[in-house]
């Protein structure tokens, strides 16, 4: 058997075009969704996010403030930028991109935004509420996970999920989420990581994995059983001769091998990436509709 491959480009522009029509008609009611993104320093990777994020909020209608800080400055510099937008009211949703650089306390700048224009749901008092099942932002690429299953019809209650990694921006809200007693979720869940003894053991037994760890080859085909649905987060450089970068991406999945057994696979690139920002533009017109008291 070979896997149907997911396509989360196309997952992704459906959310979009029905997040088009919401902030259509919230502009109709004079209400324009604002997402102020900080980014500070000069890492590519971030700088490439950040040009994404700020071209999809112009595609669907959101009002997106920029701001670009040089890597030196101070922490005091950058908490003064999110209190301007915590008081902002054109702004619903603040994002400061990470990693940042290290004489910066990110635990710190992650507590001084506002929990109600925390659109990254990385604020402990959001992490706290989706904890205890209580409305919260969800952080956006386990939110973008569960919505990948959910839009693919993938019966996730019941299911055994195997998570691996267990990082505070997707191995564990995505393990919390699914075991959530809801719609979407209602999974057994299992959480790997680098302490795990026999990973293969474990994996072995998934009906779906959400492989998390940050590392190519984490999952071989050795490791999966027939029929699994595999969602790859990773997005890992390895060197490439062959292209003019010099790099290709891959995830943390064996993806050619892993295909020959799997049910359903998410491709990297084109699999879950596209669906972070989805999900933080989701979060950006939800903040909107609740500051304005709308459902
Ligand atoms: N860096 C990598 N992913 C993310 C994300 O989802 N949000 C923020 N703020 N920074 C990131």
């Amino acid at each position: 058997m070979s896997a149907k491959i997911i396509d989360g480009k196309q997952i992704s522009a459906d959310i979009r075009e029905e997040l088009k029509a919401e902030v259509a008609a919230l502009k109709e009611k004079g209400i324009v969704p604002g997402l102020g993104v900080i980014l500070v320093g000069e890492d590519p990777a971030s700088r490439s996010y950040v040009s994404a994020k700020e071209k999809a909020c112009e595609n669907i209608g959101i009002y997106s403030d920029d701001n670009r800080l040089p890597a030196e400055a101070s922490q005091e510099e950058l908490l003064a930028l999110v209190a301007k937008m915590n008081a902002d009211p054109k702004i619903n949703g603040i994002l400061v991109q990470l990693p940042l650089p290290k004489h910066i306390d990110e635990a710190a700048v992650l507590l001084a935004i506002d929990p109600d224009k925390d659109v990254d749901g990385f604020h402990p008092m959001n992490v706290g509420k989706m904890m205890v099942g209580e409305e919260a932002f969800l952080p956006c690429t386990p939110h973008g996970v569960v919505q990948i299953l959910l839009r693919e019809g993938v019966e996730t209650a019941g299911a055994h999920v195997v998570v691996v990694g267990r990082s505070n921006i997707v191995g564990k809200p995505v393990a919390n989420m699914l075991s959530r007693k809801k719609a979407g979720a209602n999974a057994t869940v299992t959480l790997c990581h680098t302490g795990t003894k026999d990973l293969a053991h474990h994996t072995r037994q998934a009906d779906i994995i959400i492989a998390a760890s940050g590392w190519p080859n984490t999952i071989t085909a050795d490791m999966v059983k027939d029929g699994v649905v595999v969602i790859d987060v990773g997005v890992n450089r390895v060197e490439d001769a062959s292209r003019e970068r010099g790099y290709r991406l891959v995830g943390d999945v064996d993806f050619d091998a892993v295909k020959e057994k799997a049910a359903l696979i998410t491709p990297v690139p084109g699999g879950v990436g596209p669906m972070t920002i989805t999900m933080l533009l989701f979060n950006t017109v939800d903040s909107a509709k609740r500051a304005n008291g709308i459902d």
